[in-house]
């Protein structure tokens, strides 16, 4: 492979015992942009392919490493293989080179990463009901996956980022909520990463991203690997195929605009800071730009606050419809609140710019264009 493994550093890493190392310097940045290599695994997903897009346009060459499953989207009721396939073909068209691989081969992610100079990794099994059907796939998905990345990261020496989630904190933040008319509420509003994680009810799901966490953690202590684990809050925008199972703001958007009733589990009153995809794309080269290792909250913060109904309310608004929306049980789990404290993001540069209601637009706008791939069903 011609690359050397890194090798165990004993020194004691302040950082991340206070949740976040301090700035490591970046020889990297010594080689030009357009000489610069990112792997993206799960490159051909709603996320991956906003990272792909967002490093392609910043003139660096990009790998997607995508094994094409879409295991959700056989649920959606959208025609699965157009669905799958539109990604793939848009970020070919932007010079992306594609690669069909499973991050559970770690022979063939070894190979396809040698050469690059930084993974994104953004391949998961990213649905909490998905996961209590079918926990071992959650499991070889989320953490041997990610222990594969961080093996390949580790024997090239280069820096990586863990796509984690709030779903880490579990939803025991569920106890400390007040409501208002249409939405939980909180005080105060934002939960920084200091909040105890893997309290309340526990999915599969959550154990598997809190699992990745801690191997992500223990390469950079261990190898003195730049890793970092950034725990999104809820993303949208195009080419996301949202459904019931992950995706609200994209399901929202698709239904309304083919003018089906959209399922509501709870109260609807749920909150998040609803991140649009560039702005969490450009997360990940701000930080190769500094990579600070630790754990990072990444969502819109208190600005991009929006409830289910609330959400609903403004989609009906934008395409002047009335919606119809049925209520069903709240489902196991369900965390009902989260705003993201971003200031320690900040400090390594990420700088969320979309409001919610322009990135709304936008979502419909590109749903509005390609209808033809959803071929929605009732
Ligand atoms: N979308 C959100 O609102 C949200 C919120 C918080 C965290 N996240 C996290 O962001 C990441 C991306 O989520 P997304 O919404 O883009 O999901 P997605 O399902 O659209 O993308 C995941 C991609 O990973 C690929 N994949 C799955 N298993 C793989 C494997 N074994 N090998 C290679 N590729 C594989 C899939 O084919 C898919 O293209 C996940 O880690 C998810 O947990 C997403």
């Amino acid at each position: 492979m011609g690359c050397s493994i890194a090798t165990r550093n004993g020194a004691k890493k302040e950082g991340y015992a206070d949740l976040h190392a301090g700035a490591c310097p970046s020889g990297r940045l010594q080689k030009k942009e357009e000489e610069m290599k990112v792997l993206v695994t799960g490159g051909c997903g709603f996320l991956g392919s906003h990272v792909c897009e967002h490093f392609r346009k910043e003139g660096w060459e990009v790998v997607s490493f995508d094994n094409m499953t879409k295991y959700e989207l056989k649920r959606t009721g959208y025609g699965t293989e157009a669905t799958r396939d539109f990604n793939w073909d848009y970020l070919k068209g932007l010079g992306v080179e594609m690669v069909k691989g499973d991050i559970r081969n770690l022979e063939h992610l070894m190979d396809r990463s040698t050469g690059t100079d930084y993974i994104v990794h953004t391949a998961a099994q990213p649905a909490m009901t998905i996961s209590w059907e079918d926990p071992e796939h959650d499991f070889t998905t989320n953490v041997t996956g990610t222990f594969n990345v961080m093996q390949a990261a580790r024997a090239h020496n280069i820096p990586v980022v863990n796509t984690s989630s709030i779903h880490v904190y579990g939803n025991s933040i569920n106890d400390s909520l007040t409501e208002s008319d249409t939405s939980y509420e909180r005080d105060p509003v934002s939960i920084p990463e200091t909040q105890p994680v893997m309290v309340g009810e526990i999915s599969p799901l959550h154990a598997s991203k809190m699992s990745a966490e801690h191997y992500v953690r223990s390469f950079h202590d261990m190898y003195d690997l730049k890793s970092a684990s950034f725990r999104f809050t809820g993303i949208y925008g195009p080419r996301q195929f949202g459904g019931e199972d992950h995706g609200w703001v994209a399901n929202f958007v698709i239904r309304a605009v083919f003018g089906l009733p959209i399922r509501i589990f709870g109260t609807g009153k749920q909150a998040r800071d609803i991140l649009y995809a560039a702005d969490g794309a450009d997360s990940y080269l701000k930080f190769f730009k500094d990579p600070q290792p630790g754990v990072y909250n990444i969502g819109g913060g208190p600005e991009h606050k929006i409830s289910l109904v609330e959400c609903i309310a403004m989609i009906g608004e934008i395409l002047g419809k009335k919606i119809e929306v049925s209520i069903e049980a709240e489902r196991p789990g369900d965390m009902r609140y989260f705003i993201c404290d971003i200031s320690q993001a900040r400090k390594f540069g990420f700088d969320p710019k979309i409001k919610p209601r322009e990135g709304v637009e936008k979502l419909i706008r590109w749903v509005e264009e390609n209808r033809k791939v959803f071929e929605v069903k009732a």
